[in-house]
C-alpha cells in the first residue's frame, strides 16, 4: 500500500465513568465508587490509537464550541492527530458517554451525541483532498448513516481501503450500498449476531456468521470476541487468532484500540492475520488499564 495515511471519520466524547460492582438493573438505582472523567468516543478512541501505534492520522469529527470540544481538539493534537477537519459547532454541546464500569470491567454506554450528529455530507466534502490521500479510511457508527454512506463511497472511488467497525449497530440492517463500498468489517459477537442474523456461540457459528456477512457484501470479515480473540476466514478456512490472557480492569475502547492498531499494521503492509495479531496485543494491554484514551497503549509499550 503506497498512501500510508490513515483516516478516521467518527464521533468524539467526553466520558463520564463510575466504577460500580454490578452493573444497574433497569429501575435500580446503585452506589457506586470513584468517579472520572475520561476523553473518549469511538472515532476518537480508533483516532488516538492509531497514532499512539505510529500511524500518521487525520481525524474527521465535530464537537460542540464548548470546554470539552476545545479541551478534546487541543489533546487530539498534542498525540500528532492532524485536527484540521475536526469541526467546533455553534448551538450543541460536545458528545457525552455515562458509563458504569463493573467489576469484572464490563460496562454499558449511553451516549448523547450532541454534535456528532451534525457530522455532515458538508463536512466529507470539505475533507475530500484529505479522504484522497489516505491508504486507510476508518469508520463506526455513532455519526449519522448517510454521512458515513457518502465518505466510503468517496474513499473508495480514491483507492483506499475503507474499514467499518459496526459500533453500536443501528436498529435496522446496514444498506447494501453502504456494505458494498467497505472492505472490511470488524464486528464483535453482538454485531455479528445481529448483522448476520445468525447467533453466534461458539466456532461453528462465528464461521457461518462471517459467511453470511460476505455474502452482504464485504469480502474481509473480522470477529472480535474479548478475551477469546479474534477470527477470520481465509479462502474457506476459519482462523483464530487468540488474546494472551491479562487482568481486566476496564473493556472500554478495547474494540477501537483493536481497530485502530489493525489499520496501522495494515497501513504498514501487514497481512490480516499478522494485523489481527498486532491489534490483540494492543487491546489486551488497553483492558488492563481504566478508561478510553487513558488506556490505549503507545507502540513501544507493544514492542517491549
Ligand atoms: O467504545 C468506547 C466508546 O464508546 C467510549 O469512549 C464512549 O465515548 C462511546 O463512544
Amino acid at each position: 500500500m503506497e498512501k500510508r495515511k490513515i483516516v478516521v471519520i467518527g464521533s468524539c466524547n467526553t466520558d463520564m465513568v463510575i466504577r460500580v460492582d454490578h452493573l444497574p438493573l433497569p429501575g435500580e438505582t446503585i452506589i457506586g465508587y470513584d468517579f472520572m472523567t475520561n476523553q473518549g468516543g469511538k472515532g476518537a478512541n480508533q483516532a488516538v490509537a492509531v497514532a499512539r501505534l505510529g500511524g500518521d492520522t487525520a481525524f474527521v469529527a465535530r464537537v460542540g464550541k464548548d470546554g470539552f470540544g476545545e479541551q478534546s481538539i487541543s489533546l487530539l493534537r498534542a498525540e500528532g492527530i492532524d485536527t484540521s477537519h475536526v469541526t467546533p459547532t455553534e448551538g450543541v454541546a460536545t458528545g457525552v458517554a455515562l458509563i458504569p464500569v463493573d467489576e469484572k470491567g464490563e460496562n454499558s454506554i449511553i451516549v448523547a451525541s450532541g454534535a456528532n450528529a451534525k457530522l455532515s455530507i458538508e463536512d466529507i466534502k470539505a475533507a475530500e483532498p484529505l479522504i484522497r490521500e489516505a491508504g486507510i479510511v476508518l469508520m463506526q457508527l455513532e455519526t449519522p448513516l448517510e454521512t458515513l454512506m457518502y465518505a466510503a463511497e468517496v474513499a473508495r472511488k480514491a483507492g483506499a481501503l475503507v474499514v467499518l467497525n459496526p459500533a453500536p449497530f443501528p436498529k435496522d440492517p446496514l444498506p447494501e450500498s453502504f456494505l458494498s463500498n467497505i472492505d472490511l468489517i470488524t464486528p464483535n459477537e453482538t454485531e455479528a449476531s445481529r448483522m448476520s442474523g445468525i447467533e453466534v456461540a461458539g466456532e461453528e457459528t462465528i464461521h457461518q456468521a462471517i459467511r453470511a456477512i460476505q455474502q452482504l457484501g464485504v469480502r474481509n470479515v473480522i470477529i472480535t470476541a474479548g478475551g477469546k480473540g479474534a477470527y477470520t476466514d481465509s479462502d474457506g478456512q476459519l482462523i483464530h487468532l487468540p488474546a494472551s490472557k491479562t487482568e481486566v480492569v476496564d473493556t472500554t475502547a478495547a474494540g477501537d484500540t483493536f481497530c485502530g492498531a489493525l489499520c496501522v499494521a495494515l497501513s504498514e503492509g501487514c497481512s490480516l492475520s499478522d494485523g489481527i495479531r498486532f491489534a490483540n496485543r494492543a487491546a489486551a494491554i488497553s483492558v488492563t488499564r481504566m478508561g478510553a484514551w487513558r488506556s490505549i497503549p503507545r507502540r513501544q509499550e507493544l514492542l517491549q
